[in-house]
């Protein structure tokens, strides 16, 4: 399996979304993880061997950069990723409602970045459930902050695919230009040092309980990520097809904070 996936239906917000292929298998999985873990290169690595589509929040409002007119609510959603702020619940949720098609996926779906706090994950249960589909996993990379720094500081992106690199762990073959594109690879605006810190506070504070949430509900996927990308994708393959063997567990799920 390793045909790239149509991704417009996601950045534009239309029932555009055709799988490109049809895996034998359709997932349905949320990877969690601290910024810079690798959840980015994994999505690319899992999606290339399982065939469902990558649906990023944070490519959704980085793609508002490339946009002649983004929507106010786009615009304003780039403001809060440049300070290292999380989105508003309420946007991001909206955002993904919109998107709903991208869900119902035959070919299965890789949600990356969200959900990213209680109140998404209690919103993204309720469209799951409206639209009869099930999570099948919920993978969460884990790695000591000393590494991540060091992950992020080298990470460079394509400025049209966002495809992602790193300048020593994985180089591009030409300096500086994309391997499947050849788009100019660029440093992300949230990758400077203090804005690094602003992500890692937001992620403790909000996204970390969301560990809990998920191995509550018998779905939660732990793997330590200080590995090559490669062998991690075998890890994490590994585990996933051992959860899927296994009879499915009925998920006692607490009511919904007030
Ligand atoms: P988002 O785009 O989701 O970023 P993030 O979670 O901060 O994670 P990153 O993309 O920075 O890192 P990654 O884990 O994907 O690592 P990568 O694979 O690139 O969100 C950005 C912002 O958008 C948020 O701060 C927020 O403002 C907003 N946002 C998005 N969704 C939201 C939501 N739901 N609610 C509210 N706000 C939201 O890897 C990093 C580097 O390490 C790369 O250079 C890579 O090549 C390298 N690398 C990867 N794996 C390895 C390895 N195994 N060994 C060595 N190097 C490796």
């Amino acid at each position: 399996m390793d045909a790239p996936h149509d991704r417009r239906g996601w950045f534009r917000g239309d029932s555009d979304c055709t799988p490109m292929s049809f895996p034998r298998r359709a997932y349905r999985l949320v990877l969690l993880g601290p910024p810079g873990v690798g959840k980015g290169t994994q999505a690319q690595l899992l999606c290339r061997h399982l065939g469902m589509c990558h649906l990023a929040t944070g490519d959704l409002f980085r793609s508002a950069q490339c946009q002649a007119n983004p929507s106010p609510a786009l615009r304003a959603a780039r403001e809060h990723m440049r300070r290292g702020e999380l989105v508003p619940d309420d946007l991001v949720i909206a955002m993904v409602r919109e998107r709903h098609a991208c869900l119902r996926c035959d070919g299965g779906f890789l949600l990356d970045g969200f959900p990213r706090t209680v109140p998404q994950a209690e919103a993204c249960d309720e469209l799951l459930t409206e639209l009869g589909v099930t999570l099948d996993g919920v993978i969460s990379y884990e790695l000591p902050v000393e590494q991540i720094v060091d992950r992020l500081s080298g990470r460079r992106v394509c400025s049209r695919c966002q495809a992602t690199y790193h300048m020593s762990v994985r180089p591009p073959r030409v300096e500086m230009q994309c391997d499947r594109c050849s788009g100019e690879l660029c440093q992300r605006e949230d990758d400077r040092p203090e804005v690094i810190r602003n992500r890692m506070r937001a992620y403790a504070a909000s996204t970390e309980p969301l560990i809990a949430y998920y191995r509550e509900r018998g779905i939660l996927i732990s793997i330590t990520a200080d590995d090559t990308p490669e062998a991690i994708l075998e890890q994490t393959l590994h585990l996933l097809h051992e959860q899927a063997a296994r009879p499915a567990r009925v998920a006692a799920v607490p009511k919904a904070r007030a």
